[in-house]
C-alpha cells in the first residue's frame, strides 16, 4: 500500500529502477509499442547524460524509495523547424495506479514544458487504452489524427490516436 509519493526530475543512478519499471508497463503487452525498454538515443540520453540535452525531461515518481512511474518530454527529433514540439510518454507501474501519481506526473512535466519554452506537446496511444485517453484529454490534450489499425495487440488491430495540447 502506498503512504505517499514524490515527483521529481530522474537522476542517472534512477536509470535502473526507471528501466525495470518500463519493462514492467510494457510486458503488461497492451499498453506501450514495445514490451520492453527499448535503447533509443534519446533514452539512453535522458537516462543517462541528462545534462546533454538540458530540454529533455524525464519525471519519476518515487514511493519508499521506490520509482514507480515516469514522464517523459523529449523534444521533437527531426530537424530545427520543430523546435517548439516536444512528445510525451507516461507510465505508473499497475500496482501504484489510481492514486493519482499519473495526474501529478502529467501536471508537473505539462508546467515543466511549458516553462521550458515548449509551445505543443504531442504524443499517441492505442485506441484500447481509455484511461490514459481520459487522463490526456482531462488536462487538455486533444485528438488531432487517428491511424487505423495500426498495431495488433493480442490478435486484434487497434487505432493508433495521435493527440496534441497546445501549451
Ligand atoms: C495512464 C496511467 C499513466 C494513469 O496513471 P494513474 O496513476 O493510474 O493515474 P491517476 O491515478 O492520476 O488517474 C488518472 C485518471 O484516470 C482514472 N483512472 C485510473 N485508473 C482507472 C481505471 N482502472 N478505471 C477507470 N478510471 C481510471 C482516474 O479516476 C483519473 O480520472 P479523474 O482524474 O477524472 O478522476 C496508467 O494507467 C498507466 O500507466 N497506463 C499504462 C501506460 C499507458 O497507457 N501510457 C499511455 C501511453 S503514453
Amino acid at each position: 500500500m502506498i503512504q505517499g509519493f514524490t515527483v521529481r526530475r530522474a537522476l542517472p543512478f534512477d536509470a535502473p529502477k526507471v528501466i525495470a519499471v518500463i519493462d514492467a508497463v510494457g510486458a503488461e503487452g497492451i499498453w506501450l509499442a514495445t514490451d520492453r525498454y527499448v535503447p533509443t538515443p534519446q533514452w539512453e540520453q535522458v537516462l543517462h547524460h541528462p545534462d546533454a540535452e538540458p530540454r529533455a525531461l524525464l519525471l519519476v515518481a518515487e514511493t519508499q524509495k521506490k520509482i514507480v512511474g515516469w514522464c517523459r518530454v523529449f523534444p521533437y527529433k527531426f530537424g530545427d523547424k520543430s523546435l517548439h514540439v516536444a512528445d510525451i510518454g507516461i507510465g505508473v507501474h499497475r500496482d501504484s495506479r489510481r492514486l493519482g501519481i499519473g495526474s501529478a506526473l502529467l501536471s508537473d512535466a505539462i508546467s515543466l514544458a511549458r516553462s521550458q519554452g515548449f509551445e505543443k506537446l504531442t504524443l499517441d496511444l492505442y485506441s484500447s487504452s481509455e484511461i490514459a485517453r481520459h487522463l490526456f484529454e482531462r488536462v487538455g490534450f486533444q485528438i488531432v489524427g487517428i491511424r487505423s489499425r495500426h498495431a495488433k495487440i493480442n490478435g486484434t488491430y487497434v487505432n493508433e490516436i495521435l493527440m496534441e495540447m497546445k501549451l
